[in-house]
């Protein structure tokens, strides 16, 4: 071991080459700060390019403004704060540094359509695959390249009209729906909790096979013959807890890793107990079987199997289309509802068309309700397309620069002039804020009328609730699909519908991985 005396004699001695190499390394980082420099004034020059509009004051490291925006997460102001940002600065693109990393906003279409569609290859999801792994593993929703290619490749026939045309399976899991609104006898219920145990209820029937039937309990009858083992149960809490700790991994963008207790991975392992029980069981039937249990409608993991036999990959696969497709649908009726029950003449309006379409919903009427005949209904369209456009259910999202590249608005003064994205850069597409924003959508942009959709003009990239380009949500007709039918037969079963909200408008809206009411929401139904 060194004594003392020797050890400062040879710290001495190395001290000229620590030196040496000091300088040589801060030579190397000066010239590569110099060089990286003169390239990004070349790209800026040669592009055109502008600095969009800073948002200062965010304090140091911009850690108050985070703190702020939490807090405003939570209480459910989050989305209008950030709305407000873009009305106050009088501009559609701006930027941030977090912590000394440049973020850029925006919520200007021709943006929107740059990340999404024409310059697709200059953008990724990012982190998003690592954020999601332990739950979703390796799917559509978290790859990007070629495994995502694979992946769409493989899952898009699967949304053929055929498949999402089968509503009438809905309509046993409604029929348990409605004695919960029937029970409450004239009672205010919370028709956003009941609308997510319906979205879980079908979701897992079409994608599995079989439902959870989370909506049965004590207080209902149903004529399910429901097959139970040990785990199933446990599904529907366990994918809501693992999902909201998928949001908080979101959020902490690098740091997600420090968001891994023990109850996230409990609930990952619940979730992946029930589907694996599913692939299994797919996986071990001959295809005899397989075809005789989709005569009874149609099942995704069935037709998946005869794609590929890999028990992972169709797990993976299958959460991924749980959570793109379960909530947002929740979230869209609920936000339906929540402007049905507020504007009477509205709702009024949308219960004639249908009862013109289909009847007051007798069981004879009920077969009458069709993929083919719901696109007919003018007026629930343009219901849909107002919830969308108000509520849409990604309101905020989020690419990676893959390589230096540029925004084709937003820089300079004026904003119209091309903004520098270096490789890297997160860039945040406000559709919520779009969505709102007068200059698309007039005066009354903030207001529900549904009526604004029998005049849009070709509205373009200013609406995109189910995003656009290469990347367009898969699930868009089935949802809409879906979404129609439960409106309909609802407004059938229950003429009167009044809110029981007497909190102030807008609404406070949660944003986890989508959006949904802050508080619920409360109505009176007979
Ligand atoms: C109101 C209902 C829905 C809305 C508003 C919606 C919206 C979206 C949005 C905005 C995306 C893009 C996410 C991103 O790229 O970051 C997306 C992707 C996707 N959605 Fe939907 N969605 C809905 C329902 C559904 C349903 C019911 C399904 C399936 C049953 C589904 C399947 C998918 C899939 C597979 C993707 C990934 C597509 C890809 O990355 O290639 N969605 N959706």
């Amino acid at each position: 071991m060194l004594r003392f005396k020797e050890l400062t004699i040879t710290m001495f001695d190395i001290t000229p080459h620590l030196t040496k190499w000091y300088a040589i390394i801060s030579y190397a980082a000066l010239v590569y700060a110099i060089s990286t420099f003169i390239k990004i004034k070349l790209f800026v020059r040669k592009n055109g390019c502008k600095e969009p509009i800073k948002l200062l004051d965010c304090g140091p490291l911009s850690i108050p403004l985070l703190v702020k925006m939490l807090r405003m997460k939570s209480e459910g102001t989050f989305l209008d704060y950030a709305e407000s940002l873009f009305v106050n600065l009088a501009t559609s693109t701006f930027y941030l540094r977090l912590c000394g990393v440049r973020v850029i906003l925006t919520k200007d279409p021709e943006n929107t359509k740059a990340i999404l569609a024409t310059q697709f290859n200059d953008f990724a999801l990012g982190v998003r695959h690592k954020h999601f792994l332990p739950l979703l593993g390796d799917g559509i929703f978290t790859l990007d390249g070629e495994g995502w290619k694979q992946s769409r490749t493989m899952l898009r026939p699967q949304f053929a009209r055929e498949q999402v045309a089968h509503v009438q399976s809905l309509e046993p899991h409604l029929q348990v729906f409605a004695q919960h609104i029937r029970n409450a006898k004239g009672d205010t219920i919370d028709l956003q909790n009941l609308f997510f145990k319906l979205t879980v209820d079908t979701a897992t029937e079409f994608l599995f096979g079989e439902s959870v039937h989370s909506l049965v309990d004590d207080s209902v009858t149903s004529t399910f013959a429901i097959e139970q083992w040990e785990g199933k149960d446990k599904f529907a809490e366990s994918f809501n807890v693992a999902q909201a700790y998928l949001s908080s991994r979101a959020y902490s963008q690098m740091f997600y890793f420090l968001i891994n207790p023990k109850e996230f991975r409990e609930s990952c392992k619940d979730v992946h107990l029930f589907a694996k029980h599913y692939v299994n069981k797919a996986l071990a039937a001959t295809p005899e079987e397989l075809e005789a249990k989709s005569k009874g409608g149609y099942i995704f993991l069935y037709e998946l199997v005869k794609q590929t036999r890999n028990p992972k990959m169709l797990q993976d696969q299958l959460l991924n289309i749980m959570i793109a497709g379960r909530d947002t649908t929740a979230g869209l009726l609920s936000f339906t509802f929540f402007e049905l029950a507020r504007n009477p003449e509205i709702a009024a309006k949308l219960r004639a068309e249908i009862l013109q379409h289909f009847g007051e919903g007798t069981p004879e009427d009920i077969p009458s309700i069709t993929f083919e005949s719901l696109k007919k209904c003018e007026y629930l369209k343009w219901v849909l397309n107002e919830a969308l456009r108000l509520y849409p259910s990604v309101p905020v999202n989020f690419r990676v620069a893959t390589k230096t590249t540029t925004l084709p608005r937003g820089g300079g003064k004026d904003g119209n002039s091309p903004v520098y994205v270096g490789k890297g850069t997160t860039v945040a597409y406000a559709v919520y804020a779009t969505h709102r924003d007068p200059e698309y959508y007039g005066k009354d942009a903030d207001v529900f009328r549904p009526e604004r959709w029998e005049d849009a003009k070709r509205l373009g990239w200013a609406y995109v609730p189910f995003n656009g380009g290469p990347r367009i949500c898969l699930g868009q007709q089935f949802a809409l699909t879906e979404a129609s039918y439960i409106i309909v037969r609802l407004l059938q079963m229950f003429p009167v519908l009044e809110s029981k909200d007497d909190r102030p408008y807008p609404p406070r809206k949660s944003v986890q991985l989508t959006m949904c009411h802050q508080d619920g929401i409360f109505v009176l139904m007979t």
